[in-house]
């Protein structure tokens, strides 16, 4: 027998989605495709070679309410070999990675009902941090609205943002909201232990955090949107997320690291990884007890977005850009100064493992 076909490359195998109630995804635009994404990374679940044996025509599906992240799994296939110790038990692999949770449902029907019980009721963990908002099309345009609530605005993308929000019936409007918490945020402990598969799938060296480490914070990030036809429900769906943890900084502040950071993949590249590293950067800025921000071990792709942001800030620090351009720092400079000197650094500091950084080779 053959044994390479047998065997499947997990990743693309794998696919994943975020689902809505009906009612919710009557206002989706039609570029917005929740469903269907796969993961970066399943080494930690299936192996170094991140392929599973036994199976042709394979496909797991891995659904998750868009709020609640509940769990819906099937495993799909046009052939299996006989069950032996060299047959990979998919579902097996998942649970012993914390990626599948016991309490998931394999009966659609059961997901459904779940996800209409609790779409509408469902408020996120916390405090609320931050908010911006964004005016969708529902038609593909080449320009749409953006604005936020606050100085760091997610830059302009190529399609569905527009400097100028026009009165259309066609553009809805889209909040998106940040929330703060902690392992002593009530349902909070539960909640997270549904979003962290995505720190396996999506973050190289990723790992889980530890449950008894006390002090650990949390900035999650959800799309708020307003029911089509009950104008006064609003639902959330989440988006991404990061760990923050805090280190003793002499004589009697904290430094805080930013640990694990994701956007899920239909997400990306809309600005919105920039917002939740912004509101962690104002975050800080405005905590007298923090010294400072640092990162752990950050990824390249989280390189650019630190220093693509930390840019934009510095080129709106009316004093950093006076001492280094002096004369020729002009009027012209627009941007008002940020409120403290606090040192943004980014030396990434090589502390007791947190969560991750066996690094796969
Ligand atoms: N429309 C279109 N594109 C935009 C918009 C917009 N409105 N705004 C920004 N962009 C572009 C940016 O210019 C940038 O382009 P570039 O890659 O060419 O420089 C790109 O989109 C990414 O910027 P954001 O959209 O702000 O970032 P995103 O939301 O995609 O998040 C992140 C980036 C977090 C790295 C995401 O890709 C991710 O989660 N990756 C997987 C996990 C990961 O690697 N995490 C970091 C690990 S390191 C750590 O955890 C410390």
């Amino acid at each position: 027998m053959d044994a390479e076909e047998w065997t499947t490359y997990v990743n693309e195998s794998f696919a994943l989605s975020l689902v809505r109630a009906k009612a919710d995804e009557e206002s989706l635009s039609p570029e917005e495709a929740y469903d269907g994404f796969h993961p970066t990374f399943t080494y930690p679940i299936f192996g170094d070679e991140q392929k599973v044996y036994g199976y042709k025509g394979l496909r797991i599906e891995m659904k998750f309410a868009s709020a609640s992240l509940r769990q819906y799994f099937k495993v799909n296939y046009k052939e299996r070999l006989p069950p032996s110790s060299a047959v990979d038990d998919i579902e097996a692999k998942l649970v012993e990675a914390g990626v599948l949770l016991p309490d998931h449902t394999k009966d659609e029907e059961t997901f459904r009902k779940q996800i209409e019980d609790e779409a509408a009721t469902f408020k996120p963990f916390g405090t609320k941090m931050n908010s911006y908002s964004r005016r969708i099309s529902h038609e593909l345009r080449p320009d749409a609205a953006s604005n936020s609530s606050w100085d760091q605005k997610p830059s302009a993308g190529p399609t569905r943002k527009s400097p100028e929000p026009e009165p259309d019936e066609d553009l809805e409007l889209v909040e998106f909201e940040i929330w703060h918490a902690t392992w002593k945020t009530p349902g909070f402990k539960e909640y997270h232990r549904r979003m962290q598969l995505f720190i396996l799938l999506y973050i190289e060296g990723g790992s889980y955090i530890k449950e008894e480490e006390d002090e650990w914070e949390f900035v999650i990030l959800y799309e708020k949107r307003q029911r089509k036809h009950s104008p006064d429900v609003w639902t959330y769906h989440f988006v991404g997320y990061s760990t923050l943890f805090p280190f003793y900084c002499y004589p009697e502040k904290i430094r805080l690291r930013i640990s694990q950071f994701v956007i899920l993949p239909p997400y990306q590249q809309e600005g919105h990884g920039s917002a939740l590293y912004s509101t962690i950067y104002q975050y800080v800025l405005t905590s007298p007890r923090i010294a400072e921000l640092t990162v752990e071990d950050p990824a390249e792709v989280f390189e650019d977005l630190r220093d693509r942001n930390d840019l934009k800030m510095l080129l709106n620090h009316e004093s950093f850009m006076r001492e280094a351009l002096g004369e020729h720092w002009g009027a012209s400079t627009h941007g008002g100064p940020v409120r403290s000197r606090h040192n943004m650094s980014h030396h990434h500091t090589h502390h007791p493992p947190h969560h991750t950084h066996s690094s796969h080779s």
